[in-house]
């Protein structure tokens, strides 16, 4: 059988985890999928030269990616908004699946691309785009589709996590932790995405049109991230029996779906209380099954390409069967594109 050929656009930390991955990997997802995932082409603007790249088509202007006719499945990883809408658009309109790690991109323009997507009869799959390497959207879409989600709260930005975390354990300075976040590749380009909360607040809008099948509405989040919060507060709170906890919450109110971001007092007996360093964690309260909480690593090559992998996969087994059901793409029909109260 032909190989399914894979573009990336974008060979950063949660690029190259992917691309390390289906290499690493190839042979237990070969078994899993049944067709061998070849990347045969990579748009980057520089070659850093950590990957190698041998018989992958290397192309600086990463619209030849999305405009490669041997290209089945398009991996949009450069983060931002303006090129990658037009990029994922045209990817769309060529007729291309895409897997995106773009949780600012499909906030705010998911609509949107979801919409053409749609009509275009091809894949948008996300699960990168939010809690790292934990499933969280296959757990919304697919592990809880039984149920009604009455709300849902989580740890979402795992460099604010660090951050709040080293402030606590070693007393350390926001501004210090947080230039060790970017080094460690966990921090947003624009870091101010990460403590501002409006990261977690581009994820908590996906989260929320999948739990509870709304449009995605990011204008309508209450954002308030940590910069404000300083050692003092946070060993105050210890004192107290209580962790800070940047949480992004969604719930059912009489009024409608209430999305906020914000520092939030958890008493220190908690589990997401303890949920430390990078890691994340999604507490889901969902009338069947009752609590379940979902844990793991929130940023980082590893996980994130993890995540990216597993969408590559589900896209792939989607090709080859009638069944597509493996596949996030619409939480809600374009015609529900009304504006719903939040
Ligand atoms: N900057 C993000 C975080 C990366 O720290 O959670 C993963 O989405």
């Amino acid at each position: 059988m032909k190989p399914v050929k894979v573009g990336i656009v974008g060979l950063g930390t949660v690029g190259g985890g992917a691309f390390n991955l289906l290499k690493e990997n190839a042979a237990e997802i070969s078994r899993r999928t049944g067709r061998y995932i070849q990347v045969s082409h990579v748009g980057i603007r520089r070659d850093s030269g950590k990957y190698d790249l041998h018989g992958v088509k290397v192309s600086q202007d990463i619209f030849a990616v999305v405009n490669d006719p041997e290209v089945d499945i398009v991996v949009e990883v450069i983060g931002g908004t303006t090129t990658a809408r037009e990029l994922v658009l045209t990817a769309i309109a060529n007729g291309k699946h895409v897997v995106t790690a773009n949780k600012a991109l499909l906030a705010e323009f998911g609509n949107e691309i979801f919409a053409a997507a749609e009509a275009k009869g091809v894949y948008v799959a996300f699960e990168a785009a939010v809690a790292g390497g934990v499933p969280i959207i296959k757990v919304l879409r697919e592990g809880l589709a039984a149920n009604r989600i009455e709300w849902l709260a989580g740890i979402i930005n795992g460099t604010g996590n660090y951050i709040l975390t080293e402030m606590r354990d070693k007393g350390r300075d926001f501004a210090d932790v947080l230039k060790e976040a970017q080094a460690l590749g966990y921090a947003e380009a624009d870091p101010t995405f990460d403590v501002e909360g409006i990261d977690a607040a581009h994820k908590l809008t996906i989260l929320a049109s999948i739990a509870f099948g709304i449009p995605l509405q990011f204008a309508k989040v209450y954002t308030e991230g940590i910069t404000r919060l300083t050692r003092e507060d946070v060993s105050y709170a210890e004192e107290l029996g209580y962790r800070i906890k940047n949480l992004g919450i969604a719930r059912r109110t009489p009024e409608g779906i209430e999305l906020r971001v914000h520092p939030t007092l958890i008493s220190a007996d908690r589990l997401i209380a303890n949920v430390h360093g990078v890691k994340n964690a999604v507490l889901v309260q969902s009338n069947a099954v009752g609590p379940t909480l979902y844990y793991g690593a929130g940023a980082g090559a590893g996980p994130t390409g993890s995540a990216v992998v597993a969408d590559i996969v589900d896209v792939v087994r989607s090709l080859s069967s009638d069944n597509n059901s493996y596949v996030p793409h619409l939480a809600f029909q374009p015609n529900e594109l009304a504006d719903t109260p939040i």
